[in-house]
C-alpha cells in the first residue's frame, strides 16, 4: 500500500480504533483477525517486546509475517525494542506499514526515522508516560505520527494515566493537523472520548475490545464514543 495514501486515509477515517493484538487469543489468530474484519477494523497495531527496553516478551519477526498473510489491513508496529535501528527494515520487510519507535531507546532518532520513511512505511516516535513532548518536539517534522504512552508499555490491561491528554493538545498545539496522533494503553469506553477531545486520532485498544462475543459491537461503541467528543471529563 502506498505509504501517502495510507496516511490519507488514516486521517480521513480518524478518530478510529487500532485493535492491539496483544490482548488477542494467540491461539486463534486467524480467527481474531477474520472478527476484526468483519467489525470493521481498519487498521492492527502490533506490540513488538524485547524483554529489554520493556520487561515483557510479545511476539517477533515470524508472527508479523504470519499475521501479514492473514490480512490486508494496515498493520502499525509499535516496537518497544533498545535498539529498533536493528530491526526496523526487517519488520517493514515482514510487512508494517507503520512503525513507531520509542524516543527514549533512541533519542538521536532522524537516521532511523529517514531509514523507515525510505523504506516505504510511515513512522513515528513514541514516548513513555514519564518523558516530556519537548523530548521528540525537533524531530516532528520527521514523524508521520507521534504515539502517546498512556500506561508504561509492556502489559495491556493497566490504567489509563491522565497526564497523556495534556501530552496529546500540546502535540496538536505544535504540530496542527497534519501529523497523525496515536494514544495507546488503557483506552477503554471510559477513557476514550477524553483522548479525541484531546486530539487523538488512533484510539490503540487492547483489552477494552477483546474477549467479548461481539467485536463488531464493541468496536462501534468505541468509535461512536471517540467521536462523540464534548463535554467528556476523566
Ligand atoms: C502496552 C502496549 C499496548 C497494549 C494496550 O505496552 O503498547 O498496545 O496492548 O493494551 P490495553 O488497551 O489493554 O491497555
Ligand atoms: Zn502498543
Amino acid at each position: 500500500m502506498d505509504v501517502t495514501q495510507l496516511l490519507a486515509d488514516l486521517h480521513a477515517a480518524a478518530p478510529l480504533v487500532g485493535p492491539s493484538l496483544l490482548a488477542a487469543d494467540f491461539g486463534n489468530l486467524e480467527s481474531e483477525i477474520g472478527r476484526l474484519e468483519e467489525a470493521g477494523a481498519e487498521v492492527l497495531h502490533l506490540d513488538i517486546m524485547d524483554g529489554h527496553f520493556v520487561p515483557n516478551l510479545s511476539f517477533g519477526l515470524p508472527v508479523v509475517e504470519a499475521i501479514r498473510r492473514l490480512t490486508r489491513l494496515p498493520l502499525d508496529v509499535h516496537l518497544m525494542l533498545s535498539e529498533p535501528a536493528r530491526y526496523a527494515r526487517r519488520f517493514r520487510q515482514a510487512g508494517a506499514e507503520v512503525i513507531t519507535f520509542h524516543i527514549e531507546a533512541v533519542p538521536q532518532p532522524v537516521a532511523l526515522l529517514e531509514e523507515i520513511r525510505r523504506s516505504g512505511a510511515a513512522t513515528g516516535l513514541t514516548l513513555n508516560p514519564s518523558t516530556p513532548v519537548s523530548a521528540l518536539e525537533e524531530y516532528l517534522d520527521l514523524c508521520d505520527l507521534v504515539l502517546v504512552m498512556s500506561v508504561m508499555p509492556g502489559f495491556g490491561g493497566q490504567t489509563f494515566q491522565p497526564a497523556a491528554l495534556d501530552k496529546l493538545r500540546r502535540l496538536r498545539e505544535l504540530a496542527g493537523s497534519s501529523l497523525l496522533l496515536s494514544v495507546d494503553g488503557g483506552v477503554d469506553h471510559q477513557t476514550i472520548g477524553a483522548c479525541t477531545e484531546a486530539g487523538a486520532d488512533l484510539l490503540v485498544v487492547g483489552t477494552g475490545l477483546f474477549g467479548g462475543d461481539d467485536y463488531g459491537r464493541r468496536l462501534a461503541e468505541l468509535t461512536g464514543l471517540a467521536r462523540a467528543v464534548g463535554d467528556v471529563q476523566i
